[in-house]
């Protein structure tokens, strides 16, 4: 039986039982922010569970893509030392929404198993929380199991629970042993790969607080979660997960890669670990995550680089994981056609971030190898904290991965120093960000702490910004109000558009909305009482969201949906979401995207984007639309999308539809003009987009204006300063270039008792061989001077003559410089003081030094 079949048969089995089938929620959750990555199928579910959401079905099947790196369910050390535990499964699982329970839930379980897969009962074991008496005696009745195969556990195996907190109840696991000792009953939670728990089913009936006390819930749900690839290996009678169709195709290209056989637990180890790996990464990057330096981003960028080193051991040393995309999109890209479509996008990412840590991969492991080398000739076994850090901070080596590498070679590592220095960086590198002065932490079970009255919480906020309310909930702090009303416009922050501020009349008084927290479908309202104010829950007050800011953010916000859609028509349609931020004063859009965007591609976007908003676009608001019905509209949708929801579709015309719970403008002409005013990079293959809209661009016109102004003084006062630079530039060069006419001066030669200076200068224009002509003429005395000079290409000729002269004998520089011009085929004229030609013939200007006075000679 193939891996698909499996699946298939998973499906039909609970669908012929009245089950609907959904999709596997993505890997990054939704809204959640106890959850880095969805780590059960129930994830999807947690509000129905708690009572604050509803489906239309009662009982639902499908298979869910889990990680498990972090938190409470963390499988990352077992994954490829062991075979059947992996930081990426899938998880099938059977739900009940306080419809059927135990009993349904255990016989169904065991009629797939053991009817339609035909699993060998006498293997099967069935475990049981130790007080559910109940859940006992349904595998006694219910099913033909071997009485003895039923155990008692205690909470560590049989309570299961989301998290620190969230839903919760007992559990009945189904193990199968493999072994040949099958009735002993110690093979079960073992920890042994022969007996391994291939079914959970969980009744929910608990929710555990933050103070870690046990509630009951409302009503009683089923969660069962099947470990698919155990299954497969099951039914494909395979010892290891690894050698089932899901992960034989990535084996095999990784041996083919690596040339390495598939053989021994050194080579196998690291196979695993790799085959492993590129499926998470592959995953949470189709659906939205991307490496990085913190939270989810930071998890990723450790699980690559651990694979990296990895393949180190099995000789590979180029990038490589980005290579085994192809062949898990082909065995899975079917059931999760997202990886198919972002298939080009994924290895891109996977591809760069490998590269990087490539440059530093080696040096590390050579500094490492060094350190662990001489601690063992000092018999020493524990890396100092300073080592592990500089690893990390120089060759960027996550923690966990030098704990490996160092638990390889029988070392350990010292967490707690490199704890402090971790700290010690992250005190100098912190910029002072203002924390939100009121920041309040509240949790579910902190509404039980409220004064309440019953009442739903209606958010108006889409229709009208200020509502005359009932407050339903109200909660007296120091200084300030924790209130609930039945209507509220104020938006919480999500989807990246930021909290509403404003006020509450409250009984004449205008009391400051602070901060805005949500807890389920609960807006609870943070306001300033530092008067102490006296009101109690039942009162009628108006809440009013800040107009202006908030039609600010609504601009921004609708004209965040018109970019993505011009972007998409511009760059392509790999251009999908990662990030957003919509607040009053602009627009901010990460996105993957791997070149910059060009200066034309800038503009292309701004003005599709302003050309539509001209155009009068209505807004079409579709409200409380079931998804699937959403997807079908062709609405656009983006990782953390909540599947199995009501949601929200906004439309513009049929330029933009979007799967968006935010708040719009009216019109599309209401957002006025749309700018970007920055591009940049923010992680390998991640770019984002600033821009500003309506008030934003008048704010951003007067800003540039200003700087032009601003700068146009600067500059009218450096060209003031090169005036005069220049002039004083000109005057030291005039200065230097007398000096040269000294020597002319002071070197005559006599010609009929007349004084003949002559000579060769440099002047850089006519005005220059003007000013040095008249102040040669000025200190000679008796005579004729002849200056030469070559000024723009052209050959230069100054000629001048004392007034004795003019007057005693007549002569006339104009017609002596017409003589002189001749011999650089010329002309020339001028006064009788002072005469200048100029002749295109460069090559013989110095012939006119030396015919000058053969020439002269003719007027004296
Ligand atoms: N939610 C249960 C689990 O993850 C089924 O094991």
């Amino acid at each position: 039986m193939t891996s698909s079949e499996i699946r298939e048969q998973f499906l039909d089995f609970f669908k012929k039982k009245h089950h609907k089938i959904v999709p596997s929620s993505p890997v990054v959750p939704y809204n959640d922010p106890t959850l880095l990555f969805t780590n059960a199928g129930m994830n999807q579910f947690k509000d129905v569970f708690i009572g604050t959401g509803t489906r239309e079905y009662k009982r639902a099947a499908d298979t869910q893509k889990c990680i498990r790196v972090s938190g409470k369910h963390n499988d990352l050390e077992e994954v490829g030392y062991d075979t059947y535990h992996h930081t990426f499964f899938e998880m099938l699982g059977n739900w009940s929404f306080g419809d059927y329970y135990k009993k349904e839930a255990i016989s169904w379980a065991w009629e797939l198993l053991t009817d339609v897969w035909k699993l060998p009962k006498e293997r099967l074991w069935a475990t049981v929380y130790n007080t559910d008496v109940e859940a006992l005696d349904f595998w006694k009745t219910e099913t033909d199991i071997k009485h003895s195969h039923i155990l008692k556990f205690g909470e560590k195996d049989n309570f299961w629970e989301m998290g620190e907190t969230g839903p919760c109840g007992p559990c009945s696991e189904i193990h199968i042993n493999l072994s040949d000792d099958i009735e002993n009953p110690k093979y079960v939670n073992a920890g042994l790969p022969e007996c391994i728990e291939i079914w959970n089913l969980v009744f929910i009936q608990n929710f555990r607080d933050t103070d870690g006390k046990l509630l009951n819930l409302p009503s009683k749900h089923v969660d069962t979660g099947m470990g698919f690839e155990r299954v497969c290996a099951v039914l494909q009678k395979k010892t290891s997960n690894y050698d089932t169709d899901v992960f034989s195709p990535l084996i095999n290209l990784i041996v083919d890669l690596s040339k390495v056989q598939y053989d021994s637990e050194k080579n196998k180890i690291p196979m695993r670990v790799i085959a492993d790996h590129i499926r998470t990464l592959t995953f949470a990057i189709g659906d939205g995550a991307v490496p990085g330096n913190d939270g989810r981003g930071y998890v990723l960028r450790r699980i690559l680089r651990r694979a990296a080193r990895y393949g180190r051991k099995i000789n590979l040393l180029n990038p490589f994981l980005y290579k085994l995309v192809p062949v898990l999109v082909k065995t899975m890209g079917d059931v999760f056609p997202e990886i198919k479509e972002k298939q080009e996008y994924i290895e891109k990412i996977i591809r760069s971030e490998e590269e990087s840590f490539n440059i530093t991969l080696d040096r590390g492991i050579e500094l490492f190898d060094k350190i662990a080398n001489d601690l063992q000739k000092q018999n020493k076994n524990i890396i100092p904290g300073d080592d592990v850090f500089k690893l990390y901070d120089t060759y960027g080596f996550p923690i966990d991965l030098t704990n490996i590498m160092a638990k390889e070679r029988g070392l350990s590592i010292d967490e707690i120093k490199f704890n402090i220095l971790m700290q010690e960086q992250r005190q100098k590198g912190r910029i002072a960000t203002k924390e939100k002065s009121v920041a309040v932490n509240l949790n579910i079970d902190d509404l039980r702490s409220f004064d309440l009255i019953d009442g739903f919480c209606e958010f108006t906020g889409y229709d009208e910004l200020q509502s005359d309310s009932k407050i339903i909930g109200l909660k007296k702090e120091e200084g300030r109000d924790l209130v609930i009303l039945n209507k509220t416009p104020f938006y919480v922050e999500a989807g990246g558009q930021i909290d509403d501020l404003g006020d509450f009349i409250i009984q004449g008084n205008k009391l400051n909305v602070l901060d805005l927290i949500k807890i389920e479908d609960k807006t609870i309202h943070v306001i300033d009482n530092e008067n102490k104010i006296s009101y109690s829950t039942g009162i009628e007050i108006v809440a009013e969201v800040d107009r202006k800011r908030r039609w600010e953010i609504m601009r921004n916000h609708s004209a965040t949906h018109f970019m993505h859609a011009a972007m998409r028509k511009i760059l392509g349609t790999h251009v999908q979401q990662a990030g957003s931020y919509v607040g009053p004063d602009r627009l901010r859009f990460d996105f993957a995207h791997f070149v910059k965007l060009s200066e034309s591609e800038i503009l292309d976007i701004e003005s599709l984007v302003n050309e539509k908003l001209l155009e009068n676009i209505p807004l079409q608001h579709h409200r409380n639309v079931p998804f699937e019905q959403a997807k079908k509209m062709g609405a656009l949708m983006f990782f953390g999308d909540k599947y199995g929801d009501k949601v929200n579709v906004v439309q513009f015309g049929d330029f933009s539809m979007e799967f968006c719970g935010g708040t719009h403008v009216h019109n599309s002409s209401e957002i006025g003009l749309f700018k970007i005013i920055s591009e940049s990079s923010i992680a390998s293959g991640v770019r984002r987009i600033e821009a500003v809209t309506g008030f934003g661009i008048e704010k951003y016109l007067n800003h540039q204006l200003n700087n032009l102004r601003e700068q146009d003084e600067k500059y009218q006062k450096l060209l003031d300063e090169n005036k005069h630079l220049e002039k004083k530039i000109s005057a030291f060069k005039l200065q230097s270039k007398l000096v040269e006419l000294n020597s002319i001066i002071s070197n005559p030669s006599v010609l009929n008792e007349i004084n003949i200076y002559k000579g060769k200068v440099n002047a850089e224009n006519m005005g220059e061989f003007m000013s040095l002509g008249e102040e040669l003429r000025n200190k000679i005395t008796h005579g004729i001077g002849t200056l030469i000079s070559e000024i723009d290409g052209k050959a230069s000729i100054l000629t001048v003559v004392t007034d004795d002269l003019i007057k005693e004998r007549k002569l006339n520089a104009g017609k002596i410089v017409g003589e002189l011009a001749k011999l650089v085929d010329g002309k020339g004229g001028g006064r009788p003081h002072l005469a200048t030609a100029g002749g295109k013939n460069l090559a013989r200007l110095n012939d006119v030094l030396i015919n000058n006075e053969d020439i002269i000679i003719k007027f004296v």
